[in-house]
């Protein structure tokens, strides 16, 4: 790179959707700012959305405008297989054909068969996993014994941690072991054929388990990949772009925050996949209303008939319902006192790197893993008890929590391990940090190898 004359080349794969866009886009910047050319190849209305950026460049793998998306014909499952089969040739075809050449594939671990192309063309690859280390070591777990015992068309118990209800519907499948277990736990398969295995997430944060799967992987934490303008930083190269599968109103959302008092507000999202149950949605609403704070609610549009008869008019003195939110910024604000989360890692992560106290609602897959985590591992939250017999959390529930969160004494402990980890986050991505650090070897390694 002397001189500045040749930059290596890094194509980043993400698969679609907000909760892998969003890490595997700012991981990218990263890489740029350190000196890389960074090409990321997505779907075709993802590469429309996105604001140009001078620092990284967009290929459009996959014309989901043309071929659609998921929710096409046979589900998620057909989708796969049909993006896996054209994306795999798009992919040979711009590596063989790119003018400058490509140095290393970094390439979402849900997509791991993108592995093999690389190897075919002698191109080092890393994954990248856009969950905790912690859940990936639990699917490790489940894949090694299943393995061992050779259950895997018996439909086995899963460990609560793991457990699955609320899947989003993949066609056919149905039972407590569906397909979409079956392609999380594919990502392991071709695991050890990868150069680097990434994480969104921090040494300090995941300590232990990072050491374990090390065993095994060339693991490297690379996150929080938050930009570092909302960690504190205002670095001047940091210009916030990013993916937004919805527009948010970002003015209106943040004007009502900024008339509300400082840790006064109840943020509640629970994503862009996860869909609550109507007895669910009515219990939250009503268990907001009589906790009797200020509440910004993110219901998507999709969700929004599921709300109570008149609850927006009713609570508009308190609330607000808005269908997507500028989340890094709303966790940000210094109004809101925290975060009710279906744990997605993203937004996982992005509360415990902002300081924001949560109340873990998860609803499928690692979701459960993150809620133990911020519950009983890092004291940053708590986990409101699902009710066993109508398998729902009740609205007495919901108002206990938020208030033990906002106002109870308990709030004083959560507060102090929040801070904390805020601070541990931020020193992980800073100069010298694990984060820096890993990063900083593996743009070395890249650099070295071309
Ligand atoms: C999915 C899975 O649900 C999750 O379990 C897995 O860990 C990652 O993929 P999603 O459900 O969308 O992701 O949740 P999450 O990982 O939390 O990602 C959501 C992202 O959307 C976050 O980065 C969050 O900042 C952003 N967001 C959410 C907004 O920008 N605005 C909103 O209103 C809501």
């Amino acid at each position: 790179m002397e001189g500045g004359a040749y930059k290596p080349h890094v194509l980043v794969l993400p698969q679609d959707g907000q909760g892998h866009m969003n890490p595997m886009l700012q991981f990218s910047k990263r890489l740029a700012s350190k000196g890389i050319k960074v090409t990321v190849a997505t779907f075709v209305s993802a590469t429309k959305t996105m604001k140009r950026a001078s620092m990284i460049t967009f290929y459009p793998i996959y014309d989901d405008v043309t071929e659609g998306g998921m929710h096409g014909p046979g589900g998620l499952k057909a989708f796969i297989e049909k993006f896996q089969t054209i994306v795999s040739k798009n992919l040979l075809d711009f590596i063989k054909t790119s003018k400058h050449q490509i140095n290393c594939l970094v390439y979402d671990a849900n997509l791991h068969w993108a592995i093999d192309i690389a190897i075919g063309l002698g191109i080092p690859g890393a994954a990248f996993f856009t969950q905790s280390c912690a859940a990936i070591s639990g699917y490790h777990m489940l894949n090694e014994e299943m393995l061992l015992s050779d259950q895997s068309s018996a439909d086995p118990e899963l460990p609560p941690a793991l457990g699955v209800p609320n899947v989003p519907n993949m066609g056919s499948e149905s039972g407590r072991f569906p397909a979409i277990l079956q392609h999380i736990l594919g990502q392991l398969s071709d695991l050890e054929k990868a150069d680097w295995v990434l994480f969104n997430s921090f040494d300090e944060l995941e300590g232990e388990v990072v050491k374990e799967l090390s065993k095994r992987y060339s693991v490297k934490t690379i996150g929080p990949t938050i930009p570092s303008m909302y960690l504190d930083k205002r670095l001047e190269d940091d210009i916030y772009y990013g993916f937004n599968l919805f527009k948010p109103d970002k003015d209106f959302c943040l004007n009502w925050l900024n008339t509300k008092e400082i840790r006064s507000v109840v943020y509640v999202s629970f994503g862009s996949v996860a869909v609550l149950n109507a007895e669910q949605m009515e219990e939250l609403a009503w268990g907001l209303k009589q906790s009797n704070n200020s509440f910004l609610w993110v219901v998507r549009a999709s969700e929004k008939e599921k709300l109570p008869t008149n609850f927006i008019e009713e609570t508009s003195e308190k609330g607000l319902v808005i269908t997507w939110c500028p989340q890094l910024e709303v966790l940000s604000h210094e109004a809101v006192g925290c975060f009710m989360t279906h744990c997605g890692w993203n937004s996982t992560l992005e509360s415990v790197s902002l300081g924001v106290p949560m109340l873990a609602m998860p609803q499928f897959l690692d979701q459960f893993s993150d809620a133990k985590f911020v519950e009983e591992v890092w004291g940053v939250g708590l986990r409101p008890k699902v009710d066993t017999e109508k398998r729902i959390v009740t609205r007495e529930e919901i108002q206990v929590c938020i208030n033990a969160v906002l106002n109870d004494e308990k709030k004083e402990v959560i507060k102090k391990n929040a801070k904390k980890w805020k601070e541990l986050a931020k020193e992980a991505v800073d100069k010298g940090g694990s984060s820096d650090k890993n990063i900083e070897e593996f743009v070395a390694w890249i650099v070295a190898n071309c």
